[in-house]
């Protein structure tokens, strides 16, 4: 299925109404009778096609329909469990009556407004559920999440049995329209695509490549941020794809770009108007080259505040969309805006990339430069490719980094005593971040088996110098992110 994340007040106008099969109204902190709390936009009060409204959005919808919503005598937060109480309703089709959700809310439903009924209770909820006949449903409690047994059935039923969506969006599918509508755009112009040797860039290329050919030039900026033997990897991993590829070696412009720069925001905007040089310098050696592709994925554009999403939070500008410099002179390309990493990990499949490829860990475009917390210096950047190689080494070793999302160092600004030879040391404190993901829009830390943790402690404190302790990031996100700047 197609989906597309917009804020509450979106208007009518902005969506393309007469394919829209159907509304999800998602969770969120507020509640209805917070001054500035998200309202029901006008289009959705009569909206003909099904809604589901899942916790505060459920109550929002009971609140506007007329229903009361007050805050609960306890907040009901974790594990529940609900008792269907119309289990032949299409939402439910196939599930037993009784089963484990997750619930998070601290405001409850006391009446349900006019014409809806309720579909399911908790103990502690008497509207876990409930519908109208128009094909509303509002949901107490969170299908979207691992811990409600049948979440992913619940959505499934909501998009199949209520919206009749018939699930034609594959990743073949997008091959095929893509190839065909990036030709169009490109027409017989050529194009510069930025390479870095991940999933992402690697699907754009690919894509790209499929639409015009040679007209596609890749470039592989080695920025001196990247990991231990990533240009020479990279560049034989790549050597496969069928795609022109150019190293460039920029890593002394992008150092002497960050000397003495601490903060995270400053390091993306240089670290993002040096890739656009670089693109530009190469673009101008190529002859005129107009467009440039990226792999920008659609949790890059929902968490980037940018001239078309104004009104996204910002939590990161993360470089390669909100941290380009607004006057450069390309015209982006990027076929992967709308997918999330699992979908383009499908589609890469249907390209036929290598799976080596398609199951490496995301890497953050800024590279080290977010990992070396405070300034970026070589030989700090040495200490924690040194460190981070250990890490990957050691979950690679233990089986378990495909179940990782993510695992890396992280150089913080912390020196430590520590005691190494019967002397005494002021060394460096390094993290060690692993986390487990679906998306990158939340994440948990990774239950590392002990002795793992163990051995790569060991190993950094004795095999890098300088480094006299290691931490494990024990945070989810959110509160937190994922990389630490
Ligand atoms: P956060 O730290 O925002 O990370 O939870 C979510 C995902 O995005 C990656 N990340 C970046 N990727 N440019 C990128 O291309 C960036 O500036 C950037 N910052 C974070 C991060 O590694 C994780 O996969």
């Amino acid at each position: 299925m197609y989906c597309e994340i917009v804020p509450f007040d979106t208007p009518l106008s902005s969506i393309d109404a007469a394919n829209l099969k159907g509304v999800i109204l998602s969770g969120g902190p507020s509640s209805v009778y917070d001054r500035s709390a998200p309202g029901l936009a006008d289009w959705l009060r009569g909206c003909e096609v099904p809604l589901l409204a899942i916790c505060y959005g459920m109550q929002l919808l009971a609140h506007e329909m007329g229903g009361t919503v007050r805050p609960a005598a306890r907040r009901e937060y974790g594990r529940a469990h609900i008792q269907l109480s119309d289990s032949e309703h299409a939402l439910f089709r196939g599930l037993p009556h009784r089963f484990e959700v997750w619930m998070s809310h601290g405001d409850r439903i006391e009446t349900l407004p006019e014409g809806f009924q309720a579909l399911a209770t908790t103990a502690s909820s008497p509207f876990a559920a409930m519908g109208d006949p128009f094909g509303r449903i509002g949901l107490q409690f969170h299908p979207e999440v691992a811990h409600t047994a049948y979440g992913r059935r619940i959505l499934h039923n909501f998009l199949y049995e209520i919206c009749r969506c018939t699930g034609t969006w594959t990743a073949e599918r997008y091959v095929d329209d893509h190839v065909a509508s990036i030709a169009r755009l490109i027409r017989g112009e050529t194009a510069l695509c930025a390479l870095s040797g991940g999933v992402d860039s690697a699907v754009a290329a690919t894509l790209v490549g499929r639409a015009i050919g040679d007209r596609l030039t890749c470039i592989f900026v080695d920025t001196g941020l990247l990991r231990e033997g990533e240009a020479p990897d990279v560049m034989h991993a790549s050597a496969g794809l069928d795609l022109k590829i150019h190293m460039v070696d920029a890593s002394a412009a992008f150092l002497a770009a960050l000397a003495g720069i601490q903060d995270p925001e400053e390091k993306r905007r240089r670290i993002g108007a040096l890739f656009i040089d670089v693109f530009e310098r190469e673009a101008r050696a190529l002859g005129d080259v107009r467009f440039l592709v990226q792999g920008t994925l659609y949790p890059d554009v929902i968490e980037s505040a940018t001239p078309d999403n104004p009104s996204a939070a910002k939590i990161k500008t993360h470089h390669n969309v909100g941290g380009l410099p607004a006057n450069h002179s390309f015209t982006l390309v990027e076929p992967l805006r709308y997918l999330f990493k699992d979908e383009v990990r499908e589609v890469g499949r249907a390209l036929s990339l290598p799976t080596s490829m398609l199951g490496r860990h995301p890497f953050p475009g800024p590279g080290l430069a977010v990992r070396v917390i405070g300034e970026v210096t070589p030989e700090r950047l040495n200490t924690l490719r040194r460190a981070d190689a250990i890490v990957v080494e050691e979950i690679r070793r233990a089986g378990l980094y495909d179940e990782i999302w993510q695992a890396f160092a992280v150089l913080t600004p912390v020196r430590t005593v520590g005691v190494m030879g019967d002397g005494r040391t002021y060394g460096d404190l390094l993290a060690l971040r692993a986390v487990t993901s679906e998306d990158a829009m939340t994440a948990d830390w990774a239950r590392i088996p002990n002795d793992v943790l163990a051995t790569i402690s060991s190993r950094i404190t004795n095999e890098v110098p300088g480094v006299n302790r290691v931490v494990y990031d024990i945070s989810s996100k959110p509160p937190s992110t994922i990389e630490w700047e």
